[in-house]
């Protein structure tokens, strides 16, 4: 597939088949993360793959669903497997750093996973001291960005912005499946100089 293809195809998905994720495959979307460009080349992100059902499911309630929408993924919906991102930001590198890197790390990892077939989200952790205790990680790190990985049902459709309104909308089709429409900007509304 062209690159542009697979940028276009990896979509933020809300909804999966509920079945598992091999760990085989978290690492091999982990190597995404693993060759990210990193700023002054510090590396100071770490990760925590988790497939297990029980932490699954507390993590699917440590996020927040589709704040736009009043749609929410019901418990079998949800995903088989998350990538957290953390930093203890040992050498306190500026904050642009850190979110710069998290979002390359975040990137590619769902570039790899799209390319293996599966859906992602980037979502923030909105309970940190929860996602910690979870996971039994020291409070020197902050959890930076949630990724839940799953085999999706929802088919994200890209539209184009009406009347200034880029709120995503959910078609619900039946039997867990969906249409995710998602208004994007032209390219002439995205750009502001060229010469
Ligand atoms: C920085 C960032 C934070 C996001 N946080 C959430 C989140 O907490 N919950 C969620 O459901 N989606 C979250 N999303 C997904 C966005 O809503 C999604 O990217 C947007 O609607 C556009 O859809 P697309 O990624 O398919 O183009 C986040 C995306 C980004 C880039």
């Amino acid at each position: 597939m062209k690159i542009l293809d697979l940028i276009k195809k990896a979509r933020s998905h809300r909804s999966f088949k509920n079945i598992a994720v091999p760990m085989d495959d978290l690492m091999k979307i982990m190597e995404g993360a693993h060759f990210s460009s990193a700023g002054a080349n510090k590396q100071f992100l770490r990760y925590f793959l988790t497939n297990d059902k029980n932490i699954c499911s507390k993590l699917f309630k440590d996020v927040v669903w589709a704040s736009q929408i009043q749609w929410k993924p019901s418990e079998d919906e949800a995903p088989g497997a998350y990538i957290i991102i953390f930093t203890n930001n040992p050498s306190k590198l500026p904050l642009n750093f850190i979110y710069t890197d998290c979002g390359i790390a975040l990137q590619n990892m769902k570039l790899i996973a799209t390319s293996l077939g599966y859906g992602v989200n980037f979502m923030e952790p909105v309970k940190k001291d929860d996602i910690l205790s979870l996971l039994e990680i020291s409070k020197e790190y902050t959890p930076l960005f949630v990724m839940p990985i799953g085999i999706p049902t929802d088919d994200v459709i890209l539209t184009e912005v009406e009347d200034e309104n880029m709120k995503y909308s959910r078609e619900d089709l039946g039997s867990h499946h969906y249409n995710q429409f998602v208004p994007k900007l032209s390219l002439e509304e995205l750009i502001i100089g060229k010469k």
